[in-house]
């Protein structure tokens, strides 16, 4: 019997991956236009990283990281997120300036599989750190939702303060005391976080407090932090970006402050529908034993995004030629160069099949085009049912790659 793949992993393998392999470069592109560079963090970290990162009580830390002991005899961890290995090389480079960077990559955490949640999952991200602007925060937001438009995503944007730290700890002392008063309605392995995190239990899908007696934290905003999400609100609607306020939007992690934001699918009908979030994390950097700096990114989980995204995307080939005898699969190669250079996908039989094997490859592999190669020319053959693309897209090759009929 063939190995098994463990609980929540996937391999993603053609068709599935062009549509990665499509939205992967789309990030790649976007990211770099808005001036962001590329990060490489490692994929195991001290564990401490994300016990002081990401929260000591945080369901992520303490239920849902891959920890194991090194040989040595040194707890590390899986990352199950990068914005705390991203802070952390910001600050050894230094710690100062801005530092605007993107990431891709896998991150993993110990949950429940299910469609859209998965044990290793790939995710995208910004981090621009250094800025304390709320133009900091409206950038990130915009690329976020350029990236998902592009990709083809209906979303809707969900936005929040959680204030500073001075107006947020009046908050949270009223939150406490709401949610002791409503223990019973919530769900079992979060009552003991009503005195430790209880922000946490805002986010739970089972905790069920009344929302009717739950402060709204707008209501503790002081005055810098209201003037802050005021500026974020106005940056949005500058650049046309649509958002609702969610006075229950305070995301899953610990180290936000302020703008919180999540964009959800609205055709996604999975519990899992939040395809990405972030947020701003003025106080990491300290929980990492650095010099203070300001931080806003968000990351996105590319499975999720794809189960949301439409149209699929299409084909990986541009173009699949057919080779007539005595034509053979190597003298494809040399038609398919000018091609591939001239930025064009190229495929071809490999195995000397008949052409009826060959145009039946042709049609299963989806390519746009099919060019035929009878001796010395490529040409169009009547009878494929995509035929009339055909002529045209050979035309438009033959400019582009600057070969004309018959091999040069
Ligand atoms: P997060 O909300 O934990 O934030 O994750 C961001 C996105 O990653 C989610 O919206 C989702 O699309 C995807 N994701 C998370 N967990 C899973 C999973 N188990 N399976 C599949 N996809 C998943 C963060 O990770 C923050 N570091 C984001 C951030 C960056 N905040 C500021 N900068």
């Amino acid at each position: 019997m063939v190995i098994r793949l463990p609980k929540g992993t996937d391999v993603i393998g053609p068709p599935q991956s062009s549509g990665w392999r499509q939205a992967l470069a789309l990030w790649e592109s976007l990211s770099a236009s808005y001036g962001y560079e590329l990060v490489i963090t490692p994929i195991f970290e001290f564990t401490e990283l994300f016990e002081r990162g990401v929260g000591e009580t945080n369901e992520v830390v303490t239920k849902q990281m891959y920890t194991f002991l090194d040989r040595r005899g040194r707890s590390l961890s899986l990352r199950p997120e990068g914005t705390a290995g991203v802070m952390r090389a910001y600050l050894h480079q230094g710690g100062t300036g801005l530092w605007k960077v993107a990431y891709s990559g896998p991150m993993f955490r110990y949950e429940q599989p299910q469609g859209g949640r998965r044990r290793q999952f790939w995710q995208i991200g910004v981090e621009c750190i250094g800025s304390a602007s709320e133009a900091a925060d409206v950038e990130v937001i915009a690329l976020a939702d350029a990236f998902l438009a592009k990709v083809g995503v209906e979303t809707e944007l969900l936005i929040n303060s959680l204030g500073d730290a001075r107006c947020r700890g009046v908050y949270l002392a009223d939150l406490k005391e709401v949610l002791g008063r409503s223990r019973d309605d919530l769900c079992g392995s979060h009552v003991d976080l009503v005195e430790l995190n209880p922000l946490r239990i805002l986010d739970c899908s089972t905790c069920r407090p009344d929302p009717e007696v739950l402060p709204d934290i707008s209501s503790y905003w002081c005055p810098a932090c209201r003037d802050n999400f005021g500026r974020v609100r106005d940056g949005l609607d500058r650049l046309g970006v649509g958002y609702r306020r969610s006075a229950r939007l305070v995301r899953g992690l610990d180290y936000y402050s302020r703008t919180t934001f999540e964009f959800v699918s609205t055709t996604l009908e999975t519990t899992q529908s939040t395809v990405l979030g972030g947020g701003r994390y003025d106080g990491l950097a300290e929980s990492l034993g650095g010099k203070p700096a300001s931080g806003v990114g968000f990351a996105a989980g590319i499975d999720r995004i794809l189960m949301a995204a439409s149209p699929a995307p299409g084909s990986p080939l541009d173009v699949f030629l057919v080779a007539e005898k005595p034509v053979t699969p190597t003298d494809l190669m040399e038609w398919a160069a000018p091609l591939r250079e001239a930025g064009l996908r190229v495929g071809f039989d490999l195995d000397s099949r008949s052409v009826k094997a060959q145009f039946r490859a042709a049609t299963r592999s989806g390519a746009r085009y099919v060019g035929v190669v009878n001796g010395t020319r490529m040409e169009m053959r009547e009878g494929y049912d995509r035929a009339p693309l055909f002529k045209e897209g050979l035309e438009h090759w033959a400019r582009k790659a600057a070969i004309k009929e018959g091999k040069s």
